[in-house]
């Protein structure tokens, strides 16, 4: 996993940075390619030659260095890298890394990787509980990055309690796990749909939803990252892709979404379900504006959509892997679990349509996966992109 991978060994002012140097010995053991950026605190703690030396590589701390004024480009340390792990990472370390306060090398370097960041937090229990530190991390954790928890036990302070940076194999276990997950998806067609349906009434109106696209794109982008070829049904939104590996195809209507999604599916190995289609459209469309002097009332008669995902359903093969979601004001797991009967996927994410900070629009969410075995997982309030996150793990251990 780790052979040939280039890595970028971030180590931060702490007294567990003297276990760097076991982590840097594991990743050249496994083949891997470190360099190691420093904080000028981190020095105190660890002599940069010792990690020079077993890196076979000139540790990088300063932006020039002092004799020849020769410049440490942090912008092509974070091209070359293919993950950067700091570990340990400070609380002051990762204030600056969720607060862009880029004043040395290393958060420098952190800002301009392109690579998956991995970081293992280091500090006494207190600070790691207080709400700055958690709201920093989350902070992070909504850039993408990953968090290796720290463990409980005796801190340097003399107190018992969570904040010990992990040991350096479990440290090594999670980074290998990271690149086993990003290509679990390698070579497999995925199907996603996103956002809402707009049914034109005339010209210039529409019947329409507040869906924003944004769970289905974090999908999308999840499932590429992956390594997925993935096919993108969007509806009219205003967001943006820009994965090599994603095709998007922008669609209005219910039924160019049903026509898109019927052409794709049959050569994919599972469809992501997470548009939210009108369910009806208006039986005609105005060829003009319609105007308000004409009538003293308005009837709109509409007539019912395709659905898509109980016509996915219907041709599933054996193999191929369909979710769906749910959105739901009241009785949401009976709702989710007939529909998931109905529109035969093989698992739904439940999603509330009537909390400020979850379902449409907003930038968190919060899921209940449920299966066609009736087993439930609720998991707490993230960001759509680990929600996402977490339905494809749910998909991985499904697909054959
Ligand atoms: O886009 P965001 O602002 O980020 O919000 C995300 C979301 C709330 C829209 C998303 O998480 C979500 O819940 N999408 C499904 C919304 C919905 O339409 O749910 P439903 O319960 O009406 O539909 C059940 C399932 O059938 C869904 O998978 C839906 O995509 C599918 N469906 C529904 C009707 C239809 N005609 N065709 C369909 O494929």
């Amino acid at each position: 996993m780790l052979n040939n991978k280039k890595i970028i060994l971030g180590i931060t002012g702490s007294i567990a940075a003297y276990k760097a140097a076991a982590l840097l010995r594991l990743l050249i053991r496994d083949g891997a390619e470190a360099q190691v950026v420093m904080t000028p605190a981190a020095k105190e703690f660890i002599a940069p030659l010792s990690l020079s030396t077993l890196s076979r590589k000139a540790v990088v701390s300063e932006f020039f260095a002092g004799k020849d004024g020769t410049w440490n480009s942090h912008v092509d340390l974070g091209l070359w890298a293919d993950a950067m792990l700091i570990a340990p990472a400070t609380a002051s370390t990762i204030g600056k890394m969720a607060n862009g306060i880029a004043d040395n090398m290393l958060v420098t370097t952190y800002l301009s990787c392109k690579a998956p960041v991995l970081l293992a937090p280091a500090m006494d229990l207190d600070m790691y509980a207080h709400p700055a530190t958690q709201s920093n991390l989350q902070r992070i954790r909504s850039y993408g990055n990953i968090i290796i928890e720290p463990a409980s036990g005796e801190l340097a302070s003399g107190l018992v309690g969570k904040g010990r940076m992990e040991e350096p194999e479990a440290i090594i276990a999670a980074l290998k796990n990271h690149f086993a997950m990003r290509s679990a998806l390698h070579g497999r067609k995925i199907l996603v749909t996103a956002g809402p349906t707009f049914e034109r009434i005339d010209p210039v109106r529409f019947v329409g939803n507040f869906s924003s696209g944004k769970m289905g794109f974090a999908i999308a982008e999840g499932c590429a990252e992956r390594g997925a070829e993935v096919t993108l049904i969007a509806g009219p939104v205003s967001l943006r892709t820009s994965h090599p590996q994603i095709r998007r195809i922008d669609v209005e209507s219910a039924r160019e979404m049903h026509a898109a999604a019927m052409e794709s599916f049959p050569s994919s190995d599972a469809a992501i379900l997470c548009a939210a289609v009108a369910d009806f459209r208006p039986a005609t469309i105005a060829e003009e504006k319609i105007k308000r002097e004409d009538s003293s009332e308005m009837i709109l008669h509409l007539t019912p959509n395709p659905d898509i995902a109980a016509s996915i359903g219907a041709l599933k093969r054996s193999g191929q892997i369909v979710a769906g979601f749910a959105l739901e004001t009241s009785d949401g797991i009976a709702h989710a679990s007939a529909k998931l009967k109905r529109k035969n996927f093989d698992f739904i994410a439940l999603n509330p349509a009537n909390e400020l900070d979850a379902g449409f629009g907003v930038d968190t969410n919060r899921i209940t996966i449920i299966d066609s075995n009736g087993i439930c997982r609720a998991f707490p309030l993230k960001s759509k992109q680990e929600a996402a996150a977490d339905i494809i793990n749910e998909l991985i251990t499904r697909l054959p």
